[in-house]
């Protein structure tokens, strides 16, 4: 091996191998293209590492000051771009301490010191996914600040409710948006979930055995962080477990899935309520494309590609799992391939969330700082749709029920009723009073009451309900817990 330096990974294992690796080996083992992206976690965690060796005696203060040195002159390199990424050199590991060695000799050698790739990367990808969740967090609170501010000025809009997407029963506007907020709550709750399980460190379980040098695992996971809420420091208890396992990979592309199938189920709402047979709600221009052919077309791109997005990372999801599936203990070099997907879904969730917060609640007037452009709503359209389809026949039944009449009677009293203003081409409310006592003779004037979408909505009034009070009090909630 040349004195100072690691030009090719073959001389990171010596002299053991009698042939080089070919080139088409050399591109298909490489990871470096990729996983350079853990540039900082990897500089971090190995500023830990090299700390605790200091303090407990392993390496000498001046070998730590080197290695300090050496990162500090690596990572602007790598910042302004003049960092040479070399693919002989395998990983960003590989690159990033052959560079250190090349820069301050002896002591970047001793920096791998009772560590091993296999704990080294896995203590990387957990670093760079936990600040990833910490990004990602705050956007799904943003998603759900904004439907709540547009759910705030629709209380009193009402649309038809549907099951089956047949037309069921009238529910606010706002009703409808809260239930989406509940989902964006939950898929935080989770995010936050997985990074408890994903902020532990697996440094020090060294290539699958644990190390003959006496480390300080917990100083450094508290170095950098890996700490539960109590402070109390959060570290793999076993080593073949730490090196080998991608559980927290897999949970957080678990909870990305469910996100984007949420964020998904949402696009085709929008893309039904933009379509002209609905005609509910407006997106800005900029979230929409037009057609090459058609000029009078305004296609919702946004959410059609957010939908389309929500198959691509559900797929890294069964990659991840597949790629972990029958791996025997400990580290294998499948494990490689965990970056790809993982990345991808960071990315595309993180773009999508970000996409939708503008989309539903528009970007602030630079002038004024109130946002603008975000979801319009056509009220007269919704309230004129919740008309059609007899949205207010449970209301009949209840009504009903509430002059004496077993429910299942009323149901089948009320279907008549209902079949009688199909043949006359008129909703319920529209039937004279005499019609309707003929299907029921306790049927009396306070009737068209609960037969108006109005007071269907208001009827509502159980907690979780579409009543406007119910409503109000929701929004109240999610706006103390959203600060
Ligand atoms: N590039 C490798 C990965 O991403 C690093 C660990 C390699 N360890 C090994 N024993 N080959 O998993």
């Amino acid at each position: 091996m040349s004195t100072n330096q690691l030009d090719k990974k073959s001389e990171a294992w010596s002299a053991l191998f009698s042939e080089p690796m070919s080139e088409l080996v050399k591109r298909y083992t490489a990871s470096v293209f990729f996983d350079k992206r853990l540039w900082l976690a990897d500089i971090t965690g190995s500023l830990a590492h090299a700390e605790m060796l200091a303090v407990q005696g392993i390496i000498g203060a001046d070998d730590r000051e080197a290695i300090e040195r050496g990162m500090a002159q690596i990572r602007s390199e790598i910042e302004d771009g003049s960092f040479e990424w070399k693919l002989d050199l395998e990983d960003v590991h590989l690159n990033i301490e052959a560079r250190l060695t090349q820069l301050v000799g002896d002591a970047g050698k001793r920096l791998h010191t009772g560590r091993s790739r296999n704990d080294q990367v896995a203590t990387d990808v957990r670093l760079w996914l936990r600040d990833e969740i910490d990004l990602i967090v705050p956007l799904l609170n943003e998603l759900q600040a904004a439907l709540v501010d547009v759910a705030e000025k629709n209380v009193d809009v009402i649309l038809p409710g549907f099951t089956h997407l047949q037309v069921a029963q009238p529910v606010s506007f706002a009703h409808h948006l809260l239930a989406y907020v509940e989902m964006f709550s939950r898929d935080a709750e989770r995010m936050a979930d997985v990074r408890r399980r994903t902020n532990r460190l697996p440094l020090g379980s060294a290539a699958l055995a644990g190390t003959t040098y006496p480390l300080d695992r917990e100083r450094v996971a508290r170095t950098l962080g890996m700490v539960d809420e109590k402070g109390e420091p959060q570290v793999c208890q076993n080593s073949l477990d730490g090196v080998s396992d991608r559980d927290f990979a897999i949970e957080f592309t678990a909870a990305a899935s469910l996100c984007m199938v949420h964020i998904s189920r949402f696009s085709e709402e929008l893309i039904l309520w933009m379509s002209q047979n609905f005609g509910f709600v407006k997106i800005a221009d900029r979230f929409t494309t037009g057609s090459s052919i058609m000029p009078q077309k305004k296609n919702p791109d946004v959410p059609e590609l957010a939908r389309g997005k929500t198959g691509r990372v559900v797929g890294h999801l069964m990659g991840l799992i597949t790629l972990m599936k029958g791996q025997p203990l400990a580290y294998n070099k499948d494990n490689q391939e965990d970056k790809e997907p993982l990345f991808d879904t960071v990315d595309t969730l993180k773009d999508t969330l970000r996409i939708f917060v503008e989309m539903v609640g528009g970007q602030p007037n630079p002038a004024t700082g109130v946002k603008e452009g975000g979801i319009t709503v056509n009220a007269l359209a919704m309230e004129e749709a919740a008309k059609k389809g007899y949205a207010t026949a449970t209301d009949l039944a209840d009504y009903l029920v509430k002059k004496g009449l077993p429910f299942r009677d009323a149901h089948e009293t009320v279907a008549h009723a209902v079949k009688a203003a199909v043949s006359h081409n008129c909703d319920l409310s529209e039937l004279p009073l005499a019609v309707l006592q003929g299907f029921n003779a306790s049927i009396e004037k306070d009737v068209y009451e609960c037969l108006s979408l109005r007071g269907s909505l208001n009827a509502r009034n159980t907690l979780g309900g579409t009543a406007p009070a119910q409503v109000l009090h929701q929004i109240a909630r999610h706006r103390a817990r959203l600060g």
